[in-house]
This record gives structure tokens, C-alpha cells and sequence, in this order.
């Protein structure tokens, strides 16, 4: 079994996000982690990110140095960083922008939970919780139509 780091983070977007800079986080990410052995969810909702990445320590590491030091966002906060399996399979990053998410019967119970990480902070299995449920409904393939 492979054993990897999943670290989850929350941050705050320095600009609302449209669509088109949200792809061209993915579409980066996509290339990089795939590079580097990563995979993961990106969360997008009110102003805030929530991200998990999972992979092997140094790729990690590296990655979330380049990651927190993006000034598209701010207010880095890691949430959870443990070892343990890969949940992620080859999602190099899944994504969901929660705030159009296009069923709410899917997801109404999950949109209840605050977004912030005070909130996360004080229920630190509550985010991982609430990545793991995406991982069933969120697309993987949301940028099949992009070119990577
Ligand atoms: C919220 C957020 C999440 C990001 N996630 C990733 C990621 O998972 N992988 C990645 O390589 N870059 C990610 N980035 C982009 C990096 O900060 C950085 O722009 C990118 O890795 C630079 O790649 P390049 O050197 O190939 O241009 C993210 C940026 C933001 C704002």
C-alpha cells in the first residue's frame, strides 16, 4: 500500500474567482501534480478555498510552498496534514465551485456546514468529511474539454 501525506488547507481568494482564473488554476495544478505524483480537490465557495492534496512528502512540501505563496489567495491555514492511503486516485485535481453547484439536493446538507476556518479549526475532521463527500459527486473530468 502507498503510503502518502494528505495535507488540507483553507484559504481566502484575494479577488472574487470566475470561472475562466478557476481554470487556469486547474488547468496549472493538473500539469504540475501529475508531474509530481499529486493528487487532490479543490473546493471553491464564498471568497474561500478549501484544497486537499495528497502525495509523497518532498512533492508536497514543494508544492504547498509555491501554493501558499500565490497571491491569488491569503490567509493560508493548514487544517489536517497526516499520513495515511491516497483517496484521490489519478484526480490530479478534482474541482466544484460551490457556488454554482447546479443541484442542491445533492449537496444540501453539506452546504449547511460554515465554510471558514474557525469553524474547520474547532471540527478538524469536518473538512476532510466534507472533501471526501465531494470526491463522490464532484467531476474529475470537469476540464476534459480543456486542453492541459
Ligand atoms: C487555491 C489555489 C490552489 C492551487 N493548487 C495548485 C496545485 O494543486 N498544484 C499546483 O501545481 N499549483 C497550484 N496552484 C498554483 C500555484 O500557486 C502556482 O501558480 C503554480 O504551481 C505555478 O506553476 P508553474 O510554475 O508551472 O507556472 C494553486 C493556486 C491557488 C490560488
Amino acid at each position: 500500500m502507498e503510503e502518502v501525506i494528505t495535507l488540507t488547507y483553507w484559504s481566502r481568494a484575494t479577488n472574487p474567482m470566475g470561472d475562466d482564473e478557476l481554470l487556469d488554476i486547474l488547468r496549472v495544478s493538473r500539469r504540475n501534480n501529475a508531474r509530481r505524483g499529486l493528487t487532490g480537490l479543490l473546493l471553491y465557495r464564498d471568497q474561500c478555498f478549501l484544497q486537499v492534496l495528497e502525495g509523497p512528502e518532498r512533492e508536497i512540501e514543494a508544492a504547498i510552498k509555491t501554493i501558499e505563496a500565490d497571491p491569488r489567495h491569503h490567509s493560508f491555514r493548514t487544517l489536517c496534514r497526516e499520513v495515511g492511503e491516497r483517496q484521490f486516485g489519478t484526480w490530479q485535481m478534482g474541482f466544484e465551485n460551490l457556488d454554482s453547484m447546479a443541484d442542491p439536493a445533492e449537496t444540501s446538507n453539506i452546504m449547511k456546514l460554515q465554510f471558514d476556518p474557525e469553524y474547520f479549526g474547532a471540527n478538524p475532521t469536518t473538512a476532510q468529511t466534507l472533501v471526501l463527500c465531494f470526491r463522490g459527486i464532484a467531476d474529475p473530468s470537469v476540464l476534459a474539454s480543456v486542453a492541459r
